[in-house]
Order: C-alpha cells, then sequence, then structure tokens
C-alpha cells in the first residue's frame, strides 16, 4: 500500500538513526550474552550501549510519549465521554470509536512509566511484571487500534451501500464484533506474558525494558528469540496484512459506491467525509503501523539469525511512531462524529466564550446596576450550557 509514499518516511528515520550511532560499523541488533563470571548480568556490545545512551533513546523519544500522553489522554478521554453519555442515537460507528478510544486509554494511561524509563537512561526500575504490563498494553492497543479502524470502515461502507438497513440489528453486531475482539487480543497478547523483557546489563548499570533481548547460547541464537519471532510474524500475517486489504477493498468500494450515487447534492458531502476518513486512516497507517509491522518482522528475523544489524534506532524510531496512533485516532472521531466535532468545538471554544460572557456581565451589571438580576441570571444560564 502506497510504497512509494513510505519510502521517504523511511529514509528520514535511516538517516536519524544512522545520524545517530555514527562510527557504529559493527555492532548486533541489540542482543545481550549473559555474563559466564555473573549470570545475572547481561553485556551487550559497544553500539548497543551507545545507542541506550544516546540522544535518541534519552531525549527524543520520551519528548515523542510526552505528546502522546499529553495529546491522546485528554482526547481519547473525552471521547469515550461523548460516545458514552452525550451521542443520543448509538451507530455502531460509535461503538467502534468509543472501543477505540478506550484500547488508546488504556495504552496512554502507562506512558508515563515509559518516558520515566527513557529519561532515566533506559534504566527499567519498576520490575518485571510492569515492564510486561506496558509490553502488553502497547501491543494489544496497537493490533486492537487496527482491527477496529477495520471495523470502521468496513461499517462506513456498509451505511452507504446498505442505508436502510436495520439500527438495532446493526448496534447488536457492533457489540458482538467488539466483545470478540478485545477477547482476540486478550488472548493473543499472552504471549508476550511468557517470556522476561528486562534485562540487567552490566555496562551501561541499567535494566532495560524490552530493549535488549537476552541470547542464552551465541552460537545458536533462534531458541532464545523463537517466541517474539513467531508471534510477531504471527500477528503481522493476521492482524496487520489481513485488515490492509480489508480496509483497502473496503474504501475502493465506498468511493465506486459514492460515485455512482453523484445525481445528488448530499452524495457530494459523503463523498467528501469519506475522502477525509481515507486519508486519516491512510496517515494512520502509513505513519503508525505499516513501519513498525514491517520493522518488527525484520529486527526479530535478524535476531534470530544473530545477524549483523545496524538498524535499531530506526526500528524503536517505528516503535515509538507506533504509538502515535493514540493521537491520531481523535482525527477519525472527529471527522465521522458529528457529537465528537461539537464537543471538541464547544471545549476548545468555552473557555474564551465564557470569558467574554462573564465580561459582557460585569460590564452591563455595572452599566445597569438597577437591571443587573436579570442580567447576572440570563449570563448564568448561558454560561451553564456550555
Ligand atoms: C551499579 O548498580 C549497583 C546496584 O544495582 C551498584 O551497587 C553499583 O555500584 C553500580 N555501579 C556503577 C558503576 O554505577
Ligand atoms: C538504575 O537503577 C538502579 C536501581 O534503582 C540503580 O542501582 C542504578 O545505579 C541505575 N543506573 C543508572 C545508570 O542510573
Amino acid at each position: 500500500m502506497a510504497f512509494t509514499r513510505l519510502l521517504p518516511l523511511l529514509l528520514i528515520f535511516c538517516s536519524v538513526s544512522a545520524v545517530d550511532k555514527r562510527g557504529s560499523a559493527q555492532g548486533r541488533g541489540f542482543i545481550g550474552y549473559k555474563d559466564p563470571f555473573e549470570a545475572d548480568l547481561v553485556v551487550v556490545d559497544k553500539t548497543t550501549a551507545e545507542v541506550l545512551k544516546s540522544n535518541l533513546t534519552t531525549v527524543f523519544i520520551p519528548i515523542m510519549y510526552i505528546i502522546v500522553f499529553a495529546i491522546g489522554l485528554p482526547a481519547n478521554g473525552m471521547a469515550i465521554w461523548v460516545f458514552l453519555f452525550r451521542t443520543k442515537k448509538k451507530h455502531p460507528s460509535s461503538i467502534y470509536m468509543a472501543n477505540l478510544a478506550l484500547a488508546d486509554l488504556l495504552f496512554v494511561i502507562w506512558t508515563p512509566l515509559k518516558i520515566a524509563y527513557h529519561f532515566n537512561g533506559n534504566n527499567w526500575t519498576y520490575g518485571e511484571p510492569l515492564c510486561k504490563v506496558l509490553i502488553g498494553f502497547f501491543y494489544g492497543n496497537m493490533y486492537c487500534s487496527i482491527l477496529f479502524i477495520t471495523c470502521l470502515s468496513v461499517q462506513r461502507y456498509w451505511v452507504i451501500a446498505h442505508p436502510l438497513s436495520q439500527q438495532r440489528k446493526n448496534n447488536k453486531v457492533a457489540i458482538s464484533v467488539c466483545v470478540a475482539i478485545w477477547a482476540f487480543i486478550w488472548l493473543t497478547t499472552t504471549p508476550l506474558y511468557l517470556y522476561d523483557h528486562t534485562a540487567k546489563l552490566k555496562d551501561p548499570n541499567v535494566t532495560t525494558c524490552h530493549d535488549v533481548n537476552v541470547i542464552e547460547d551465541p552460537l545458536n541464537p533462534f531458541p532464545s528469540v523463537q517466541l517474539p519471532f513467531y508471534y510477531f510474524i504471527f500477528m503481522g500475517m493476521v492482524v496487520f496484512l489481513v485488515p490492509c486489504v480489508v480496509i483497502i477493498v473496503a474504501y475502493i468500494l465506498l468511493l465506486r459506491a459514492l460515485g455512482n450515487s453523484m445525481d445528488d447534492s448530499a452524495a457530494g458531502k459523503n463523498r467528501q467525509k469519506a475522502v477525509v476518513l481515507i486519508v486519516t486512516v491512510l496517515v494512520t497507517f502509513l505513519v503508525c503501523f505499516i513501519p513498525s509491522n514491517i520493522m518488527l518482522v525484520v529486527h526479530y528475523s535478524l535476531l534470530k539469525d544473530g545477524v549483523i544489524n545496524n538498524g535499531y534506532g530506526f526500528y524503536i524510531s517505528t516503535l515509538c511512531l507506533a504509538s502515535l496512533n493514540s493521537c491520531l485516532d481523535p482525527f477519525i472521531y472527529y471527522f465521522v462524529s458529528e457529537d465528537f466535532r461539537d464537543h471538541v468545538k464547544n471545549t476548545l471554544l468555552c473557555r474564551s466564550s465564557r470569558t467574554v460572557e462573564r465580561m459582557r456581565v460585569s460590564f452591563s451589571s455595572m452599566k445597569y446596576s438597577r437591571k443587573s438580576n436579570s442580567y447576572v441570571s440570563s449570563g448564568n444560564t448561558q454560561s451553564s450550557s456550555c
């Protein structure tokens, strides 16, 4: 899908990671070996140690996560609130978007730990269980988001192609699909809880979370990364490639259905809305899901052979970009849901309009002191509707 557009992105990040790891031609992609003298410590090569101390992992990546947290938490929190309490007529699309927002929120609430970890010089001080939780929710969120976006895309097509289908029946289908997706995601993230993600390094004196893969036997690296290797290949095929194909087909059919009904004026508006949604989803995939899923497969394929791999900085950058989906999904809600759009506009404008109102009230109560009662009460009703 649009590999010609992906290429410049890849090149930019290649150069970023190349600059960051200057002068380190030899290095094995973040493999750590058990220290033969102190069995609980892991030894890493010079390149790995350099990347762990570099600005990329201790400054750039945590800043990205701060952005994810600062935008993702309020935007998705508001989305859930709007879809649960402020959407009078529940459509399947608002059910999918509420679930998408919930998936994002479940990931975003753990990002402060990740921010602290990177700012701390990639030193994980919260223990193995919390590291597992963080990783589980990170990948759970990524695959969950892909699936819910797929459902939403198919639903958008369905609404256009079958405008008279029954609302209640569709809602039942949507709820069942969401339950099935959550069950599937909880089930498929369990492999991530089955192996240790933290590694206590000898130099630098840090404990990494998910960054260094410990290889038990340097001559035979495959058994040590077998589980994540099969896991990410499977998820890449089933939860990335298949949804990609479904989304592309859904959008082609959607555009074709809209093209056929060009004769009335509403169709033009529908078409414009559909195109905006498609562009948003396309950007989300190009930035978040395509680079990370390709690099996950590439990374673990190289790891399993113990191949020399200088793309580590690039690989973790793509994973960091994947977390941006929590900030991009609110744009999808914005373009699809009128209720969410109204609430965003109100929230962004509320303070200023309330301030204007308060100023107007105080000004008029000074001017018309005898009529102040009626003015204050009218001012109150207006600001409380905000
Ligand atoms: C590394 O950390 C250990 C505690 O985990 C501490 O005892 C040791 O002094 C540290 N070494 C350096 C060089 O900072
Ligand atoms: C990482 O954290 C451990 C445990 O809190 C500490 O002993 C170690 O010195 C820290 N390393 C660095 C480089 O700060």
